[in-house]
């Protein structure tokens, strides 16, 4: 049976949908890469490819961010208990960090290396001035680590819960984000 379409004032617009899921997909491929870079060495090496997938990450979330402060989202159902309404912006504040400190640790991270850092192969991306032993760059490399792990299992929350919303309760939250 063919949904309803939803009022405009109910969903997300489509800028901030647009960025939800691009967002959404590079985050998603630079954990599994992230996770799975150790395993797959000597075989590929994903690690440039991570890294300008990140700095793509922080740049974009910056614009996400300017935008949903000028173009603010569809408030909650009304209907929704109030333990889900904090639960869901308490998940969604952790992450506007997230998406912020982890590709930010990673720069500050390799910054510290030799390798030169580049966009795509394209053109070169400025380092942070710090050097191998400066306390930030550990702080950088322990958080990034950790950071992204936290990421991870967040985001599987998340997903259940966008699930859950859609399958099980049949609400509307999945179609206020949907393309
Ligand atoms: C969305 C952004 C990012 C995500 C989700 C992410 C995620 C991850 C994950 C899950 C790991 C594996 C951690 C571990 O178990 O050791 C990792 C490692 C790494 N990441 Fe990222 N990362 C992001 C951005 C960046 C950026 C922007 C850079 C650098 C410019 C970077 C550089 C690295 C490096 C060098 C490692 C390997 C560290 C090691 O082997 O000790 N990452 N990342
Ligand atoms: C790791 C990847 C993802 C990240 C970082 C992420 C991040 C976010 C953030 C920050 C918001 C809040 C939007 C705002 O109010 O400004 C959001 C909302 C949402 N996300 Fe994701 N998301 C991810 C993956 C997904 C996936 C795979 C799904 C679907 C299965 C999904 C479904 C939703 C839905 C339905 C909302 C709207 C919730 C509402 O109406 O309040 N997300 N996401």
């Amino acid at each position: 049976m063919a949904s309803i379409p939803l009022h405009p004032q109910s969903r997300y617009d489509s800028v901030a949908r647009l960025l939800h899921w691009v967002i959404a997909t590079l985050v998603i491929l630079n954990i599994i890469g992230g996770l799975a870079h150790d395993a797959l060495e000597g075989i590929v090496n994903v690690m440039p490819l991570h890294k300008s997938t990140g700095i793509t990450v922080f740049f974009l979330t910056v614009l996400r961010i300017v935008w949903r402060l000028v173009n603010p989202p569809p408030p909650l159902p009304s209907n929704m208990a109030s333990w889900e309404k904090a639960a869901s912006h308490a998940t969604h504040a952790s992450f506007y960090l997230l998406m912020v400190l982890v590709p930010l640790t990673g720069w500050i991270m390799v910054s510290a290396g030799t390798r030169p850092l580049d966009w795509f192969g394209l053109f070169p991306i400025s380092k942070f001035g710090v050097t191998k032993g400066d306390a930030i760059v550990d702080i950088s490399g322990e958080g990034h680590e950790i950071l992204a792990i936290l990421f991870g299992v967040l985001a599987l929350i998340h997903i259940a819960a966008a699930l859950r919303h859609h399958f099980l309760l049949k609400d509307t939250i999945l179609r206020r984000m949907a393309g």
